[in-house]
């Protein structure tokens, strides 16, 4: 069926093109670009209706089950422009394999990966001139599904939208590359094992967003959550994985469940691996973690992922306590993993583990 599906392009008027943000004005996710991928799910057909359109609004009826029962998973990845000027994708195919795993775990029809790559790099070609090139900015990418069927019984859907947006976009934290400041919450959870904490379903984010708010008011940017459980072990941050740079250990949470597996935690492993970094994915406590903090024996914390690229900690609160780390500065192993990952996603640096894929 995926061999027969033939994707429609249907190009926006000229005169309907929208006008581009200048880059320095780009925040997150808040332009879009002149068009978008579209296709349809039903029972009978499976996957059709393909096209890539102009960027519209969708007309839904308000019994769509997405509204009701959030049936609804996206992915995040990202396009650049090198400074030769091409376009580069960061291992596509593993964002589209990842939304898979989401899609069984939410009952979702699959997608085809690598027919999505290929879907993915025609649009990101049309609409190339929206890929900005200064410094630090990117076009943010985001695959979605949502279950459209209008019907109010809990069920998996039977029809379902998949759909690709795309955004010029500069840095996550308003921090840029520099600290953040993180609260750890040891009062709310965002997942636990057996749940839906380690795929991508908009609910694990809607969940996260009242304990970010306390965070915001103590004048954190992120949050730090620890397991469901104890309330011990740390698990990751709202928005990306977690590495602890432990007395020459790189450490991070195991991936047992609750915490979304990154693909940029995955290439962090394998690009320190490579400099010869002892690297090892464990249970590490709060507790642990602050008093090597106390010992003077935690070099760096950072946390990893697509919209945060490498995100270094400066401050971790913990009990209306700030713990400052590596006296609040970017440590050298974040500086170097966040300079060195970004000349590979750009294309200026070899590409030796074949993470990069061209557009064009
Ligand atoms: N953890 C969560 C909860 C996330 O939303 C993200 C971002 O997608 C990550 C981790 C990092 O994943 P990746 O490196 O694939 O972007
Ligand atoms: C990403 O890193 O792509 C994310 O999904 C994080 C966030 C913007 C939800």
């Amino acid at each position: 069926m995926w061999e027969d599906l033939e994707v429609a392009l249907e190009k926006i008027e000229t005169g309907k093109m929208k006008k581009k943000p200048s880059s320095d004005d780009l925040g997150f996710g808040v332009h879009f670009t002149d068009h978008m991928f579209l296709m349809k799910w039903d029972k009978a057909s499976g996957w059709h209706d393909a096209r890539i359109c102009p960027y519209q609004d969708f007309v839904m009826n308000p019994a769509s089950m997405v509204f009701h029962y959030g049936q609804a998973i996206f992915e995040g990845m990202k396009a650049y422009r090198g400074k030769d000027g091409q376009l580069y994708l960061f291992r596509p195919q593993d964002n589209f394999e990842r939304m898979n795993r989401s899609a069984i775990r939410m009952c979702m029809p699959r997608i085809q990966a690598e027919k999505m790559v290929k879907v993915l790099k025609a649009l990101v070609y049309l609409d190339k001139e929206w890929v900005p090139a200064a410094e630090g900015t990117t076009l943010y990418i985001r695959p979605t599904m949502i279950a459209v069927e209008p019907a109010l019984g809990v069920r998996p859907a039977a029809e379902y939208y998949f759909f690709i947006i795309m955004s010029p976009v500069g840095s996550y934290y308003v921090e840029g590359c520099a600290p953040t400041k993180i609260f750890v919450s040891d009062e709310y959870v965002r997942a636990v094992k057996g749940g839906v904490g380690e795929v991508k379903t908009t609910g694990n984010y809607a969940a996260s967003l009242y304990m970010s708010e306390i965070a915001k008011k103590a004048g954190c940017t992120q949050v730090l959550w620890l397991d469901a459980c104890e309330h011990k072990y740390i698990e990751e941050v709202g928005t990306s994985n977690i590495f602890f740079m432990l007395d020459d250990t790189l450490v991070t949470p195991p991936l047992e469940g609750s915490i979304l597996g990154g693909i940029t935690k995955a290439s962090v492993i394998q690009l320190a691996g490579s400099w010869g970094v002892d690297i090892v994915e464990r249970k590490i406590s709060i507790d642990e973690v602050l008093e090597a903090n106390d010992n003077g024996i935690l070099q760096e914390v950072f946390g990893s992922g697509t919209a945060a690229v490498i995100s270094p900690v400066g401050e971790l609160f913990y009990k209306e306590k700030t713990h400052v780390i590596n006296g609040g500065q970017t440590g050298k192993l974040s500086a170097r993993l966040y300079t060195e990952l970004q000349a590979i996603q750009n294309g200026s640096q070899d590409d030796r583990f074949k993470w990069v894929q061209r557009v064009g």
